[in-house]
This record gives C-alpha cells, structure tokens and sequence, in this order.
C-alpha cells in the first residue's frame, strides 16, 4: 500500500479555518449490500475502483472514485490499495470468549465436551488477571480475522463480562456480551443462583448496557442448565429491558434435546421453553437450530429471533446440518457464527467455507455472494444494528476490513482468473483465513495489519507419558 495526498484536489488547506473533522480515504475495490442477494439480484453494490471516505469514525462517502474524488478535503491523506478489495467488519453471531484456550479440543460430542474441556476452562476465569488476558487475546484474534462485532459468552463470574467489555472499550469497537446465566446440571463451583444471576445481570447492563459501542446480552447458557425460576428471573429482565440481547444455544444435539425433554415435560419443543419464558424476540439469538421442526421455524420467523448457524462447531462436535432450504422457506432469520471453542476456527471466511458444505450436503446452493451478506448487513439487519454497522452506507460507524487476493500463492493464483464477483468471493471464502486480512478498522482507525508481529504465548503446555 502507498499513500498520496489527494490527487483530485492537491491544494493546501488553508491555515486559519475552524478544525473540521480528519478525513481519511481508502482507494480500492469495495464491497457493501442493500439487501439479502437471495432475494434480490441488485442487492450486492461493488466497486471495482472504489473511494471510501471516513471521518469521525463514520463513513462520510462510498461509491465509485470517480463520482467521489471531488468531495476528498484538501489535503486528506488517499491510502492506495486498489489491488484490495474492502468489506464491511464481519459480525460473528455467537462465540465463547473464555474457550479461547480450549479450542481444538477433543471429544466425542457436545455433552462429554462440555464436562471434560468447557467446565474445568471455564472455572479458571474467577481469575482477573488470566481473565483480562484472555479477553486482550480473544480481541487479537477476532481483529485478526476481521470480526468487529461479535455476540460473546462469558462465564458465570461477573467478572469475565467487565474484562471483556474493558478490552472491547479500549479498542472502541461494537461488542455484545453477557455473563452466563447457569444455576443446575453443571459443576458447583460455577453455579450462580436465580436471584444471584438476575442481580449481576441486572449491575452488568447498568454498568455496560449502550455505554460507548458496548452492549449487553442476557445469556442463559441453556435450557438444561438453568432452572425454571432462573428462566423466569430471565424473562423478566428481559422485559425490563426491551432493547437488550438475549442468546442462548438450542436443538443443537439430539442427546441434548433428549435431556432437555425429559427437564421440562410438556413443551412442545425445545424452543418452546425459550417462548414460555419470553426469551423470544428481536434481537434475541439463538446458536444452532438444527433439530427443529417447522412450528420451531414458524416460531422464529414470527417473534423475529435469530438462528445463528455455527457451521464449523457442527462439523467437529457432529452435531448434525443445520437446513438452510426449510429455514428460508420458514422465513427464518439467519446470521453465521464460529461458536469458538466448539468452532474450530475465529475466521468468518473459513465459517463460510463450511457453511457452503453444510448447506451442499443439503443440497442447497449457498453463494458466497450471500454468505458474506450474511456475515455483514445481514446479520447487522436481524441484530437491530443495521443503522451501525454492517455496510458501507453514509453515516455507518466505519467498521471495514482490507482483503487481500495476493495474501498466499494459492489465492493469487486463483484470483487472478476469477471472472466474476460471485468466483471471486468464493475463492475468499473457500481459501482465505486471517492470512487473507491485511488490515481491519474499527470506528475509522486501523486496529489490525496483518504484517505487525504478534506476541505469541510461550508453550507451558505438559505432555503427558
Ligand atoms: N451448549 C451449552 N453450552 C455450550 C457451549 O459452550 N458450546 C456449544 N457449542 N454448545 C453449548
Ligand atoms: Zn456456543
């Protein structure tokens, strides 16, 4: 990448002007949506020789540079990447920070995972210090890979949501996250109680809630680890707080909508219990949705909650394939997400790589046209945050991520002859990972370049003989 002075308009600004905002600009290619591609044929806008204006944190202007070089300030610095191609930030839809260091961990299926690796992890973060450090990471990861918002599990301790929040806060970027709701069926030591839970809620989102870019969820980890009166206490914040998010897993794993039926005995569904207590609606997000039935979706689609598909977490712990056919046909809401550390991996592209298969499989044709859709303005449009990130649009917080075709021999090879939009993103999404993000911004400043050396942890791992 080079940097020029604005060429369009070289002049010097004027000395003794009231300050105005600092403008910066970025000449590449661009990509943004206004609408689902799976609806409608227009919905993707690019730019093969685009101009992106950002000032104050927002985008000021995206389009063609030819319409819009004449509205660069005098003197606005011009960063030339037109061999890019720049995105809005993705938004990773359900992901467990405190799994960090258990990711790739393994076990057969979602219950023995959970009680050999998740729990015994997950106790570690009443530890502030190994918590901030986590989150510090878990934040690396997630700009290193492009994500810029992201719906985050904590653990059951307050404490974890504060350090993820103050780390989020630091580096200004839009989080959602919440301290996990758990009161049986899990191991004492993390163990809260409805009333416990319902009051550390209650001070995480006075604390937290709308303060900056930060924004809490309530987070019943699931129906089996929370009591009928910890559900209640749930729905009741809920209602107390009608703009917050709610996220929660369910019909993940047929052992676990097994246990849970014989839990709560007369329910219809899983996701009836979820309704039962009111934790259906806008904004709130539910992980998987595999073993539904089409009251479930019907259920979705109606009260406006979202099913957040964690391809890559599916595959690993065998979960089963989430039906992309039957969740359109439902009019489901649908977003994509890592569920790292049941995912194997924090990056959205390889997330798409897998969701391409999965919805194969089911014979389904999913686009990547689509799926980064999905990953951007159609996750922002059914997370209520489409008027904040998401797109390139005029006033947008300026969440952008640089892809770089070059970024590995293999890639450069492919795109060198991809003839469309479709095979190009597809080649991103089949073949990138974090190699493929150059750079990532958050509210208009560079948080990520691929090329800064990470610190990496020294290995203090034990093999056992
Ligand atoms: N169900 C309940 N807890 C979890 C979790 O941490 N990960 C996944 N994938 N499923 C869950
Ligand atoms: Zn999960």
């Amino acid at each position: 990448m080079t940097q020029a002075t604005n060429p369009a308009n070289p002049a010097k600004a004027p000395t003794n002007t009231p300050a105005k905002a600092a403008q910066s600009a970025f000449r590449a290619q661009l990509l943004t949506f206004n609408g689902d591609p799976a609806h409608s044929p227009d919905a993707a806008v690019f730019h093969e020789d685009g101009l992106l204006i950002v000032e104050d944190g927002h985008v000021a202007a995206a389009g063609a540079y030819a319409a819009l070089a004449s509205r660069l300030a005098p003197g606005t610095q011009v960063h030339e990447m037109r061999d890019k191609l720049i995105v809005p930030g993705f938004i990773d839809t359900h992901i467990h920070f405190p799994q960090t260091d258990m990711i790739a961990s393994p076990a057969p299926g979602l219950l023995p995972w959970l009680d050999t690796y998740t729990f015994p992890t997950e106790r570690r973060f009443t530890d502030m210090a190994y918590a901030r450090d986590t989150a510090s990471f878990f934040i690396d990861e997630l700009l290193a890979c492009g994500t810029t918002t992201a719906l985050v599990y904590c653990t059951v301790h307050k404490e974890s949501a504060d350090a993820l929040f103050t780390e989020s806060e630091a580096r200004n970027l839009r989080m959602v996250a919440g301290k996990v709701l758990m009161d049986r069926n899990c191991p004492e030591f993390l163990r809260d109680t409805a009333q416990s839970g319902y009051d550390d809620s209650a001070e995480l989102i006075g604390r937290w809630h709308n303060r900056g870019r930060q924004m809490y969820a309530l987070t019943p980890r699931f129906a089996p680890t929370s009591t009928e009166a910890q559900l209640e206490a749930c729905g009741m914040l809920a209602r107390q707080h009608p703009d917050v998010f709610i996220q929660s897993h369910v019909a993940e794993n047929l052992d676990e909508v097994k246990w849970v039926a014989g839990l709560f005995p007369g329910h219809r569904s899983y996701l009836d219990i979820y309704d039962h207590y009111g934790l259906l609606r806008r904004r709130a997000v539910y992980g998987h949705c595999i073993h539904f039935d089409e009251e479930d979706r019907k259920r979705m689609a109606q009260t406006g909650a979202v099913a957040s598909h964690c391809p890559t977490s599916n595959l690993f712990l065998g979960s089963g394939l989430f039906d992309f056919d039957k969740a359109d046909a439902a009019g489901m809401p649908i977003a994509l997400a890592t569920d790292v550390g049941g995912g194997t991996s924090f990056s959205m592209l390889q997330t798409m790589n897998e969701a391409h298969k999965v919805a194969r499989l089911g014979g389904h044709h999913l686009t990547a046209t689509r799926m980064f859709y999905l990953a951007t303005a159609g996750a922002a449009e059914v997370l209520d945050l489409a008027d904040k990130v998401g797109t390139l649009k005029p006033n947008s917080e300026a969440d952008f991520v640089v892809l770089d075709p070059q970024a590995t021999p293999l890639l450069a090879r492919r795109t060198a002859r991809t003839e469309s939009l479709e095979e190009l993103l597809f080649a991103f999404a089949l073949l990138g990972d974090d190699r493929a993000v150059y750079e990532t911004y958050a509210a208009g400043k560079r948080v990520h370049r691929r090329d800064d050396v990470r610190q990496h942890a020294p290995r203090t791992a034990k093999i056992a003989a």
